[in-house]
């Protein structure tokens, strides 16, 4: 549930009101008009002072906070960067409001947004956009700090809309954004917490408190006895060095017609990747507690989903495990054989992510799905190939890739499509078996891709390698992506 709530409402152009904080978005060197003289004259000519002696240049991005006192107590300047701001703009103007706001200790905040002119096509996105940024930027982790650190006072944003806006669908914006917000910030707290208290069972409760909030949604989680008689050796085969159970977490949600097809989601979910008997170095090996980054975002998009009670069916499959060496752990050059019937040779036992994967891949076929996406923190190489800014894209269907690269700059969230050439997959050639599980030093996220793609044959399908864009190192914290690029994908789906 959002700490903040947002509502829209017409400026009754009459009274000023009370208020902590109002917002007042301006262009570089926009003039105040009739109402705005009126807000400044409230604040005792603090505003036009501040235009006058060139505090405020309305650049993108840039604040100021005036203080007030009196009904308004601080008036923060917005910069819009332009009389008719993009995307890029927006964006930069939401997410710095957000921020000012909420290092003040204003308990609740009102734009003033007939000044800004916001092009029909975008008002929508800006103000899902606008509730999104409040609400994440309020994100605080707490939960194993003994002294919790301070959290944002604001508890309500108003905006007040000129006349001839269309509230409704305003509110409605606000609505998504907060839905959105609120998955988004549930997947980062999901992929901060520690491997000792998220475990794949703690995931598991966690789909089935979503489950449970949602009359049209129910929750199926096997253990390993149960992935044993499907046969999913290779996901198995992760587990086999941990005392930690694995489960395979399976959340459907119906909002959609009775009977037609559902859209799925597949999370790598391991909830710590030590590399196995392949030891990883020490350095940085804490970050490998957010190696559950892609269950974390599928389980963000499915929070957002529900609360927004999307027209569509969804299915959600996790595939929870813990990599850990062992004298019972899975050793390279052991040979398993996956739920699909393909033999993989275990090279290294590092590269774990596609050995669940598969099997949660073959698994998911029994749902007949319109489309799979799968999202994990499967490669180094992703980092090495695009950095912190894109997830890297693969597909085995070209549509489906446009819907989701669209729905990416929709977002903000965005991918880039990496290939999947046939002549990458004799990487994965072995003497011993149909598959080796590692492709050698060139390539390394394609070809962690083309294994999957090997066990996606049944329905289209499209991987997103998130290595790279599911948290930061410093500081270190989780980032909530893909939550809103997938989230996109499924209210375009929706039509809505
Ligand atoms: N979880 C890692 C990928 C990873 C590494 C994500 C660093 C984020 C930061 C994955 O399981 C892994 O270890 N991949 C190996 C594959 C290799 C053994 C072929 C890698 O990337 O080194
Ligand atoms: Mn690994
Ligand atoms: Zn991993």
């Amino acid at each position: 549930m959002s700490a903040i709530r947002f509502s829209a409402k017409a400026d009754p152009g009459t009274a000023i009101g009370k208020t902590a904080c109002l917002v007042l978005p301006l262009a570089p060197g926009q003039k105040l008009g009739r109402r705005e003289k009126q807000i400044d004259s409230a604040c005792g000519g603090a505003i036009s002072a501040a235009l006058k002696n060139g505090d405020f240049t309305g650049t993108a991005g840039s604040n100021l906070m005036l203080h007030c006192g009196g009904d308004i107590a601080r008036v923060l300047l917005a910069g819009t960067g332009s009389d008719k701001p993009d995307r890029d703009c927006l964006s930069k103007l939401t997410a710095s409001t957000a921020r000012a706001i909420q290092e003040s200790q204003a308990g609740d905040a009102r734009w003033h947004a007939p000044t800004l002119k916001v092009d029909k096509k975008d008002r929508d996105w800006f103000y899902r956009t606008l509730a999104k940024d409040g609400i994440t930027t309020s994100y605080r982790y707490t939960k194993t700090l003994s002294k919790p650190k301070a959290n944002t006072k604001l508890k309500r944003v108003n905006v007040s809309l000129g006349a001839g806006s269309d509230s409704k669908a305003i509110k409605t914006a606000l609505t998504e954004g907060c839905s959105l917000g609120d998955g988004i910030n549930f997947a980062r707290e999901l992929a901060n917490l520690p491997a000792n208290i998220c475990t794949p069972e703690y995931l598991a409760k966690q789909a089935r408190a979503i489950a449970q909030k949602s009359g049209k949604a129910s929750c199926k989680v096997l253990n390993e006895k149960a992935m044993r008689d499907l046969g999913m050796e290779s996901l198995l085969s992760v587990t086999a060095g941990t005392v930690t159970p694995a489960r395979l977490i399976v959340l459907e949600y119906r909002g959609g017609k009775r009977g037609a097809a559902p859209h799925a989601l597949v999370g790598k979910g391991i909830t710590f990747d030590s590399g196995g008997i392949s030891l990883k170095p020490g350095a940085k090996m804490d970050e490998m507690k957010f190696d559950m980054g892609g269950a974390a975002s599928v389980l963000g998009a499915m929070h957002a989903v529900v609360s927004m009670r999307l027209p569509i069916n969804v299915v959600m499959v996790v595939a929870a495990a813990e990599n850990m060496p062992s004298g019972t752990a899975t050793k390279p050059g052991d040979v398993v054989r996956s739920m699909a019937g393909i033999t993989i040779e275990i090279l290294n036992t590092d590269a774990e992510g596609r050995l669940v994967l598969c099997d949660a891949l073959t698994y998911v076929e029994r749902f007949k799905p319109a489309s799979v996406v799968d999202a994990a923190t499967l490669t180094g190489a992703c980092i090495v190939a695009l950095g912190s800014q894109a997830s890297g894209l693969y597909a085995n269907n070209d549509k489906l890739a446009n819907e989701l690269l669209a729905a990416g700059e929709e977002s903000r969230d965005r991918a880039w499509r990496m290939p999947l050439w046939d002549e990458y997959q004799r990487q994965l050639d072995s003497n011993f078996a149909d598959l080796a599980n590692i492709g050698g030093p060139g390539a390394g996220s394609v070809t962690a891709a083309c294994f999957l793609s090997r066990f996606a044959k049944a329905y289209p399908w499209a991987h997103l390698d998130i290595a790279g864009s599911a948290w930061n190192s410093a500081p270190k914290g989780a980032t909530g992506r893909p939550v809103g690029l997938l989230t996109q994908y499924l209210m375009d789906r929706a039509q809505v």
